[in-house]
């Protein structure tokens, strides 16, 4: 891979993060994109605007897929796609809780070359480049060695839309009771980054999009973890369920989740 697409990307990134901090020191001006839990806020649109312009520029022939549809198929069949989260963790973002990041991978052919992720406020910048490892703030990672699920950190995610219709409610009680505990910080992007440099062990949701997990499952797999689906069939972005981690309780983890698939669903609903 030419070494100028993960330098773009992490300038493009840093630029991006300039923005949300801006946006971050002044009040959320939010917006809802559905119901009243899935918001958008001034810093997504800002962050994306300045994202696809300098991806179109430097890159007129590649496609690019963002969250809140600024995006564009390209002209030319270059097979280059970028996947552009502006803003994940929008409902930390909006509440002041200092957990999100600029998520940014290129992908050629659906085979991630480069991934960006870049938290603003810790100032911690993930990235990888296929077959070149994984870093943080230049410094290589590597996901973690704990080998069994019981002494594990795991985290997860709830869906924004639709959330009645979540499964992940008897998986999360499950996994809690077997594990040192599931955190639920609410950024898919940098929970994966968070495997990729073995603060967690493991991470699983259901329903994400492309652009939530396209530049950490590249995190994870150039850190030496493993990323599938429950059936441990190779993850595909915009699958219906991922299942990252740092590859030594991968099985474990999925012989849980097989088991839990068979058993009647919690509902996750409010009391009237
Ligand atoms: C959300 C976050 C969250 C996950 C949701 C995503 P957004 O992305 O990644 O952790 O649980 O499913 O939609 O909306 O903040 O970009
Ligand atoms: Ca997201
Ligand atoms: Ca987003």
């Amino acid at each position: 891979m030419p070494e100028n697409y993960l330098q773009a990307a992490i300038e493009i990134a840093s630029e991006a993060g300039q923005i949300l901090r801006e946006e971050f020191a002044r009040p959320a001006k939010i917006s809802y994109k559905g119901d009243e839990v899935d918001l958008v806020t001034q810093a997504d649109k800002r962050s994306e605007t300045a994202i696809v312009a300098r991806i179109t520029k430097s890159f007129p022939d590649h496609a690019i897929a963002a969250e809140e549809g600024g995006g564009h198929e390209s002209a030319a069949t270059s097979g280059y796609r970028w996947h552009v989260d502006p803003l994940d963790g929008t409902t930390n973002f909006a509440h002041g809780y200092p957990c999100f990041c600029v998520s940014l991978a290129l992908a050629q052919h659906d085979s991630l070359l480069a991934a960006v992720v870049y938290n603003p406020i810790s100032e911690e910048l993930f990235a990888a480049a296929r077959g070149q490892g994984a870093t943080l703030n230049g410094n290589k990672i590597r996901a973690s060695k704990i080998a069994s699920l019981s002494t594990s950190l795991l985290c997860t995610g709830f869906p924004t839309h639709e959330r009645t219709a979540s499964p992940n409610l008897r998986y999360y009680g499950d996994f809690t009771m077997r594990s040192h505990g599931v955190r639920r910080d609410g950024s898919a992007a940098l929970d994966l980054a968070s495997v990729a440099v073995g603060r967690f062990e493991g991470f699983w949701e259901f329903g994400l999009k492309p652009w939530d997990t396209a530049a950490g499952v590249l995190l994870v797999e150039e850190a030496g973890g493993k990323v599938t689906d429950f059936s441990g069939q190779p993850y595909r972005v915009g699958g219906p369920v991922i299942l990252a981690t740092n590859g030594l309780i991968h099985d474990e983890m999925r012989s849980v989740a097989e088991k839990l698939a068979t058993r009647p669903p919690l509902e996750l609903q409010r009391t009237e």
